[in-house]
């Protein structure tokens, strides 16, 4: 495979509104950012991908967009976004784009146009359709609940929303639509970003008429003539979210031959703990032994022949440690395993913003005190099935996306040192024990082992492109696989599990060195190693 810029890059996902407040409004914004890139650039990050910050109502955080070539107020201003990407790109950093193109707001001009009249000349920038019998033209559902048509008694027809009903899906069987996009996108690509993050971008070959939503048939068609116009003559990075992708899927996205992505955001591992043909909020316990099937599958099935994404975190997904790891007793040990078993695979990682300090899932009491209009929506809906109350409180518990979007936790002082006014969604209360102030200066912080991690990955080009095996695959509590580049091999063992565990190597003797581990005094005896809670050791070998 020809080599990349970004295939040894590590990126770090910003939610602007969470991140830090520079004025004292109780949001994140621009100029907090800025502020804090030399932090950024501390940790050893190549790229930061940027929520949504364009001109929105906010009915889903900036991912209804009013207008693509603004800035929220709340956020700042474009002179604040061209000093963003300036004092970045003078670090090194590249700003790579959320481009959330599905859908717009229902405040964008192009969708207030459309719903004036059948015959406004934007009518077709979205998808209108009659109603059937009286009713939804079809069964197709929200994905933050109930039907995805909504009827407008302006003109009597319905108009297709896959999430919100004020995030109106535009229609992309319009070429005009498409032309709008990519002028938008060389507006940005003008200004010298690195490249998009594509929010749901698996959706835009919709055929609504036959009910089908993702990988319709015309999707790679529409992602290749967007790489032809837009991004494809210039170095840039391109992710695309996919939720429904297999490795077969992948390859057509990201096989470099077939010119559309750089790699795509993969989630069957995320998919893991729900029920299987049931929503996130159904809950399962983690089977390992699956985990490690998928990311098997995953590593030895793309190698060579398209490119992986590496991340555990969102700002859609709960807090890892929370999740996986064990976010009490062993909250610094079980945040680096997860960290190492990430990081040391083949692909390219995300650091969702917190993770590299172990922050925390959060617990409110009241489903007024939360903000997302996904966890809102579901609450309702359930409560209206006769769902109990308290079942639906733990599966928000366990999976609500405001888990990820208590603002950033940067100090001891009062709101974690994330605003000096009311922030907009509650702290969360452990920030005197979890902070950036404190990670930084602690040099067994889970902080400084995502630094080291990060630097292994610039030293060994074995941890970027090396071929990967996974071992002791029936093993119910190890985690272990091997990398190895021209002679070179690592060793990875992680103990998944808050016991005990044992494991062995046993192929030949070998002169084995520690390159890192989240242990002091970790064993060197691969052929016979006894591995305490959460320990994760890297081995050169
Ligand atoms: C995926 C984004 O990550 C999520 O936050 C958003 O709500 C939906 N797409 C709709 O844009």
């Amino acid at each position: 495979m020809e080599k990349k810029w970004w295939h040894n890059s590590v990126v770090y996902q910003i939610y602007p509104r969470s991140f830090m407040d520079s004025n004292g409004d109780g949001i994140g914004d621009l100029k907090g950012i800025i502020e804090k890139l030399d932090y950024l650039k501390l940790l050893g990050i190549d790229v930061i991908w940027l929520s949504p910050v364009y001109k929105s109502p906010n009915d889903d955080n900036g991912y209804d967009i009013s207008d693509y070539c603004d800035i929220m107020e709340e956020f700042g201003t474009m002179n604040d976004m061209d000093e963003l990407i300036n004092e970045a790109n003078n670090r090194g950093i590249k700003i790579v784009m959320d481009l959330v193109v599905n859908h717009t707001s229902d405040e964008h001009n192009w969708f207030v146009e459309s719903r004036k009249s059948k015959d406004n000349p934007y009518r077709d920038y979205y998808v209108w359709r009659d109603p059937v019998d009286g009713k939804e033209p079809n069964d197709i559902p929200s994905v933050f609940s109930g039907s995805a048509w909504e009827y407008d008694e302006l003109s009597g027809q319905y108009f297709l929303h896959l999430f919100s009903k004020r995030q109106p899906d535009l229609n992309w069987e319009n070429p005009k639509v498409h032309e709008e996009v990519y002028n938008m996108m060389n507006f940005w690509l003008d200004k010298g970003i690195g490249g998009f993050r594509m929010d749901v971008i698996d959706l835009i070959g919709k055929l609504p008429d036959q009910e089908i939503t993702a990988n319709g048939p015309k999707l790679h068609d529409y992602l290749q003539e967007m790489n032809k116009k837009t991004f494809g003559n210039r170095d840039v990075l391109t992710v695309g979210e996919t939720w429904g992708a297999t490795p077969e899927i992948a390859k057509l996205y990201s096989d470099p031959d077939r010119h559309e992505l750089s790699m795509i955001f993969q989630f069957e591992h995320i998919l893991l703990d729900q029920q299987e043909g049931k929503e996130k909020w159904d809950l399962k316990p983690l089977n390992l032994l699956e985990l490690k099937e998928v990311f098997n599958k995953w590593q030895t099935q793309l190698d060579g022949k398209a490119w992986n994404s590496l991340f555990w975190n969102n700002h859609d997904l709960p807090r890892i440690v929370s999740r996986w790891g064990n976010d009490t007793e062993y909250r610094k040990e079980s945040a680096k395993m997860l960290a190492t078993l990430l990081h040391v695979m083949q692909g390219t990682p995300y650091i969702y913003q917190g993770e590299e300090i172990g922050m925390t899932n959060i617990q409110f009491e009241k489903i007024e005190e939360y903000d997302d209009i996904e966890t809102k929506n579901m609450y309702k809906d359930r409560i209206s099935k006769e769902y109990k109350h308290e079942d639906i409180m733990e599966s928000i518990y366990a999976k609500g996306r405001d888990n990820a979007r208590t603002p950033m936790q940067w100090s001891g002082e009062i709101h974690g040192g994330f605003t000096k006014g009311q922030p907009w969604l509650m702290v969360n209360s452990n920030y005197k024990e979890i902070n950036v102030e404190e990670s930084v200066n602690d040099p067994d912080s889970i902080f400084n082992h995502y630094r080291q991690l990060i630097e292994l990955r610039k030293k060994l080009p074995v941890i970027v492109y090396g071929s990967f095996e996974m071992l002791a695959e029936n093993d119910d509590k190890i985690f272990a696989y091997t990398r190895e580049l021209n002679g070179e091999k690592l060793l990875v063992v992680a103990n998944f599990t808050k016991e005990n565990a044992e494991f062995s190597y046993n192929r030949g003797v070998h002169e084995v060195s520690i390159l890192l581990s989240n242990y002091k005094n970790s064993s060197f005896s691969i052929e016979n190693l006894s591995l305490r809670p959460f320990e994760a050791i890297v081995y050169k070998i």
